[in-house]
Formats: C-alpha cells, sequence, structure tokens
C-alpha cells in the first residue's frame, strides 16, 4: 500500500466538547468534526435535550440556548454507552437528568461508580431508579477536591463539565492526561470557564453563574484512526504519509512501530511518513495505560499487526478487564495467540489467511481489516456498523492508498 491519508478529527474529543456545547445559552461552532455514527447519536441526544443541531461536513453548529428536557432517550444512550459524558453537563445546566445505565460492552463492564462518587461528593443526589434508569440531582453544586482511584478518561470529562456551574473550585488530583481532555479544556475557556492543568494530572476549574459565548473551536486529530492506518501499512507492507496529526499524541504508537522495523519520519506542520517492507519483527513486551503509556485503543490493531512477524510478542491489557475477545477471529485467519487473562502471548506466523470473521467492537474490528490486509486471500468481515462508529468511511480511505477493500454490497454491514 502507498499513499497520502489525511488523519480526521478525534471522535474521543468530540463527544466530550458535544457535550459541553449543553453548558453554552448561546451557539457552538465545532470544527475538523469527523462523520461518525457516534457522532450522529450524541447530536440526536443532544437535539432530543432541546438543542438546534446544524451539520454541514465537518463543521458543527449547537444552539443550546433553549433546553426542553433533561431526560436522554433510552434508545439513544443504549446505542452509544459513552453518552454518559453528557451527565455532568445536563446536571450542571438543568439540576437534575435522567439517563439509562450504560451497559457493559464487549471489552468490559464499563461501571461509573468514580463518575457517580464526584457527582456525589460535590453534592448531588444518585437515585439509582429501577428498570436500568437513572436519576441524578443537584440544586446547586459545591466545587469541591476529588481524588480519582484512576485516571478515568470518562470520570475526568464529567467532572470537569459538571463543575462549571458548581459554587467555588474543583480539583481533580490523579486526572485522566489524554489529549482529548486538553482539547475539552481549551474548549471551556473559549466557554469563559477559567479551567488549568489538563494534561497534568491535576485540573482546577472555577466554578461560574452562566455561560453566554459563541466559541468556534478546531477538533483535535484523532491519533487513535492515525495509529490505525498506520499499522495497517506496517503490517502490509509499504509507505504511507499522514497529514493533520500530532507527533506528540501517537509517540507511544510510533515507537513500538519503529521497534517492530518500520522506517518513520515526523515533519513539522503534522505530517508523518511510515516505510515498512511487511517483515516486522516481534515486540518483546507491550503494556498498554493511560496517556502517554501505549493506549489500550491500539492494543488489537498491534496484536494483529504482530501475528504476522517473525518472534514471538507480549501484550498485556492493563486498562479494561476484557479487551482479546476480537483475538478469537484473528486465530480463523491462522494467528498463533494464547490470551491468560490481560496477557495475550502472539507467535508470529509467516502467512495469514483470509477468512469469514466477524467485528464485535469497534477496535477489534479495525483489526481484523489490518489482519485481512496482510492475510492471503478473500477476507470477509461481519459487525462493519461497529468499525463505522470510530473510522469515517474506513474502506474508501483504504483503498485510496491501494488496500484491496469493499463494502459488499448486499449487506451494508460487511467488507
Ligand atoms: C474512554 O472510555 C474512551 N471512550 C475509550 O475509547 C478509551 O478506551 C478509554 O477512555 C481509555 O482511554 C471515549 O472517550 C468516548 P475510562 P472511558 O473511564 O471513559 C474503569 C474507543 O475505542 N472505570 O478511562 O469509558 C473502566 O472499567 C473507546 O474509542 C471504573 O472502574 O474509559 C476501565 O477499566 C473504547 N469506574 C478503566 O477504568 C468508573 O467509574 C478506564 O476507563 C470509570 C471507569
Amino acid at each position: 500500500m502507498s499513499g497520502i491519508i489525511e488523519v480526521p478529527g478525534a471522535k474521543n474529543a468530540v463527544l466530550p466538547v458535544l457535550a459541553a456545547t449543553l453548558l453554552n445559552n448561546g451557539t457552538s461552532i465545532l470544527e475538523n468534526c469527523p462523520e461518525l455514527d457516534d457522532v450522529f447519536t450524541m447530536l440526536e441526544i443532544l437535539s432530543a435535550l432541546g438543542c438546534k443541531t446544524k451539520k454541514k461536513g465537518s463543521r458543527i453548529e449547537v444552539d443550546a440556548s433553549n433546553l426542553t428536557s433533561s431526560c436522554i432517550p433510552e434508545i439513544l444512550a443504549k446505542r452509544m454507552r459513552s453518552s454518559i459524558i453528557i451527565l455532568g453537563s445536563v446536571l450542571a445546566r438543568c439540576g437534575e437528568v435522567l439517563i439509562s445505565y450504560p451497559g457493559g460492552c464487549e471489552i468490559g463492564m464499563r461501571p461509573i461508580d468514580m463518575h457517580l462518587r464526584a457527582l456525589e461528593q460535590m453534592g448531588a443526589e444518585v437515585d439509582g431508579l429501577k428498570h436500568g434508569m437513572l436519576k441524578v440531582s443537584a440544586s446547586k453544586l459545591q466545587g469541591c477536591e476529588i481524588l480519582l482511584d484512576y485516571p478515568s478518561v470518562g470520570a475526568t470529562e464529567n467532572i470537569m463539565l459538571a463543575a462549571c456551574f458548581a459554587e467555588g473550585e474543583t480539583l481533580i488530583r490523579n486526572a485522566a492526561k489524554e489529549p482529548e481532555i486538553e482539547d475539552l479544556q481549551e474548549f471551556l475557556k473559549k466557554l469563559g470557564v477559567s479551567v488549568s492543568g489538563a494534561g497534568s494530572g491535576v485540573i482546577r476549574i472555577q466554578g461560574v453563574k452562566e455561560i453566554n459565548a459563541e466559541p468556534v473551536h478546531k477538533i483535535i486529530p484523532d491519533r487513535i484512526v492515525a495509529g490505525t492506518y498506520l499499522a495497517a501499512v506496517a503490517a502490509t507492507g509499504g509507505s504511507l504519509v499522514v497529514t493533520n496529526v500530532e507527533y506528540d499524541h501517537i509517540g507511544s504508537i510510533l515507537y513500538c512501530l519503529r521497534r517492530a522495523g518500520c522506517k518513520i519520519k515526523n515533519y513539522t506542520g503534522g505530517v508523518v511518513t511510515l516505510e515498512s517492507d511487511g517483515k516486522l519483527k516481534a515486540l518483546d513486551l507491550v503494556r498498554t495505560s493511560p496517556y502517554p503509556g501505549f493506549p489500550t485503543d491500539m492494543q488489537p490493531q498491534i496484536v494483529a499487526l504482530l501475528s504476522k512477524c517473525s518472534g514471538t510478542s507480549v501484550v498485556v491489557e492493563t486498562v479494561f478487564e476484557n479487551r482479546f475477545r476480537y483475538t478469537e477471529q484473528l486465530q480463523k485467519m491462522g494467528a498463533d495467540i494464547s490470551v491468560q487473562g490481560r496477557t495475550a502471548i502472539i507467535r508470529g506466523v509467516d502467512k495469514l489467511t483470509g477468512a469469514s470473521v466477524e467485528a464485535r467492537d469497534l477496535r477489534g474490528g479495525a483489526a481484523l481489516i489490518i489482519a485481512g490486509l496482510a492475510a492471503e486471500g478473500e477476507t470477509r468481515i461481519s459487525g462493519v456498523n461497529y468499525i463505522d462508529r470510530g473510522y469515517e468511511r474506513v474502506e474508501q480511505v483504504l483503498a485510496k492508498v491501494g488496500a484491496n477493500i469493499r463494502r459488499v454490497e448486499e449487506s451494508r454491514n460487511m467488507i
């Protein structure tokens, strides 16, 4: 494969920023938004709450001047479990929120205990209603010091959003340091909120009375999409230029690709190039960890790449408790992987062979595409709806850089 791919805006940045637009009595303008099913779902949720939303390509406008509801429709919340990040902003703006408990998913139980404990600490009342609904209410949230047991991305985001209208200052210790948290901070600053420390692990937010702003905000590039396409070309062999990427955001991913034998160069202006002969070396150990460590959202993709290489690699998944289910599908393609709890041992094979496989989660699906591209013969992947949640027109992007890939007409849900 060879060619140029422009990296779109980050799914995991635009979702919390869309949640933050609910805090604003005015109209927020977001640019460089990715066109993804999860973004469309979030827009449906905002509309259900009374927002007027407009989307033109990668530009989104949200007018949240007149909210008419604080209840997130169950059908929408169920479709996208990350809708839980809307909790903090609806609670802050409306004083209460009704939302269905987000279920677990393919990669783990995904509890929200840290979210709820922090909101209770700020004075909210949490009523775990029956029938899977959750009601959180607070006449006025109180700023306070919160220590997270684990640097949870979603919990950090929800606390930042809830703190915007709280009385006084909120301090979050052991906060997540992901670039998406920094992007949310930049947006909140454009709303006129005084917030600092994102990326450092300690975040301070000074509550305000209300927000009337007309912010224009460009969403940061998607580091996981960039890493996924770089891993695809690393696995098949070839050369790729990715543009509109933040080099530092993908530093840990590039480190692993270099160690596997890829030649990588970084140019000013957000351009990174990769060259690979497709004959990769095993990595003795890759451990996922919170940013700036190796991202859990790239774990399936790196395992797919290591499946076809010389030597044995070990990958340890420290963030989610059940994120190796996709390896059963890779084994159908001839991969030699054994999973013990949170550790996968990958014995590299000379070749993978095409097979019919099933995507059951977003990044596991991306791993199947990488394996399919590097395999001999045809691979048919069902469950492409999962992949569409995080990758814009994935088959078109890859075909443009030489991949032999198409979406099978008889069911839009198959590649
Ligand atoms: C965000 O999920 C991302 N999603 C995930 O990306 C990403 O994998 C994850 O952060 C880690 O980086 C979005 O941003 C929309 P966490 P989130 O809270 O916020 C446990 C993708 O593929 N935990 O940092 O849900 C939790 O079970 C998705 O784009 C609690 O125990 O992740 C997990 O083991 C997948 N209690 C760990 O913390 C809580 O209250 C990290 O979860 C919250 C989390």
